[in-house]
């Protein structure tokens, strides 16, 4: 397949205030797309400029939530040159999330390729500022015009770009995080290790009601039992207890994230010994009390490593680490945003340089 560009005449005017960039608002100049007709397979891909575009108001989307997204990031180093991270193993997510979904098979190394031409196409939009980033979206919905419980056989696949400020405008904070009793996010054999709107969308009240109580973020606990630790809200968890790594294990019902994977990697090169294991909530709790539980932190590309400072738990409050990052979490988040700004050496072969 082809890949059109179709150059933007008027470029948008860049925010000149990094330090206001926030997350998610602003987007770039140009947005690449493709679509899926059954018979004809993928077509009409392009890179063009951001915008709007037209789908019924049966698409299937809108009303199964046949869709699947991703987030990445790309990086401006010090030299100007630009580091992209992991692309390929976000592409390699979403046909396992899009094949959850009963949606077609794409080709990842010819999207993999229309991304790259996409951050060259808005280079100018990646910010300088240090902890700022342009951050990704692939995106791929259902949008036939039919009401019908099935498949869709139209689709669009499109990936949307914009920078975004410093996770961490004033410090890296530790974070609170209530462990969720009442609602639940994954069940074997569901959604889970998808990443699939309908997953957020069935979050978003236990996340409201966290915040209604002070707290950052849900920590979730499998369905079945309400006794093992899943994830945080948008990022996989880890504790280190007597000196051992702890996360939970890929186990279909949480996210295999990126980060989660890079962590795992970094500590085993540090010889740290590393468990996916199911971790329950009375170890969590005990662990931490006891003072076995050194440090806790989440994952994802947002924040990169976010150290949790207190674990809420009905009427239980528990402080881990005296409510500080602690000294793993902060080697993990230095040299994760080392690589990724070019400022420590890549060896794993994680990032993919745009001069
Ligand atoms: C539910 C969930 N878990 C975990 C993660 C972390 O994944 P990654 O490290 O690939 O960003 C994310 C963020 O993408 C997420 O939304």
């Amino acid at each position: 397949m082809d890949l059109k560009l179709v150059q933007v005449e008027q470029l948008k005017a860049k925010p000149q205030d990094e330090t206001q960039l926030g997350f998610g608002q602003i987007f770039s100049d140009y947005m690449f797309q493709m679509q899926y007709t059954e018979g004809q397979g993928w077509h009409d891909a392009q890179i063009k400029g951001y915008g709007n575009f037209s789908i019924p108001p049966a698409a299937t989307v809108f009303h199964y939530a046949q869709e699947v997204f991703e987030g990445l990031k790309a990086y401006r180093t010090e030299g100007g040159d630009i580091n992209v991270f992991r692309a390929k193993d976000n592409f390699a997510r979403m046909r396992k999330s899009a094949e959850r979904l009963a949606m077609p098979d794409f080709d990842a190394e010819f999207v993999h390729k229309a991304l790259l031409e996409l951050i060259s196409a808005d280079r100018a939009w990646v910010p300088q500022s240090e902890g700022t980033s342009l951050y990704i979206r692939p995106t791929y919905i259902g949008v036939d015009p039919f009401i019908g419980v099935r498949a869709a056989r139209e689709y669009i696949f499109y990936i949307i770009c914009g920078p975004v400020g410093a996770y961490y405008a004033n410090g890296l904070a530790p974070t609170k995080i209530l462990i969720e009793k009442e609602y639940t996010r994954a069940t074997k054999g569901g959604t889970g290790f998808a990443k699939t709107g309908g997953n957020y969308a069935s979050s978003l009240i236990a996340g409201e009601e966290a915040h209604q109580k002070g707290c950052d973020q849900v920590l979730w606990l499998d369905a079945e039992d309400r006794k093992y630790v899943e994830e945080v809200g948008s990022m996989n968890i880890f504790f280190v207890i007597n000196d051992t790594l702890v996360t939970p294990p890929l186990d279909g019902t949480i996210l295999a994230g990126i980060t989660r994977d890079s962590v795992i990697t970094l500590a085993k090169d540090r010889g740290i010994p590393v468990e996916e294991r199911r971790i329950s909530v009375e170890e969590l709790m005990a662990t931490a009390k006891s003072g076995e539980m050194t440090e806790a932190f989440g994952t994802g590309t947002a924040a990169v490593v976010s150290p949790v400072g207190e674990f809420y738990y009905g009427d239980e409050v528990i402080t881990v680490a005296g409510g500080r990052m602690g000294e793993k979490s902060l080697d993990f988040y230095n040299t994760l945003t080392g690589i990724q700004y070019g400022k420590i050496e890549d060896k794993h072969g994680w990032i993919e340089k745009l001069k």
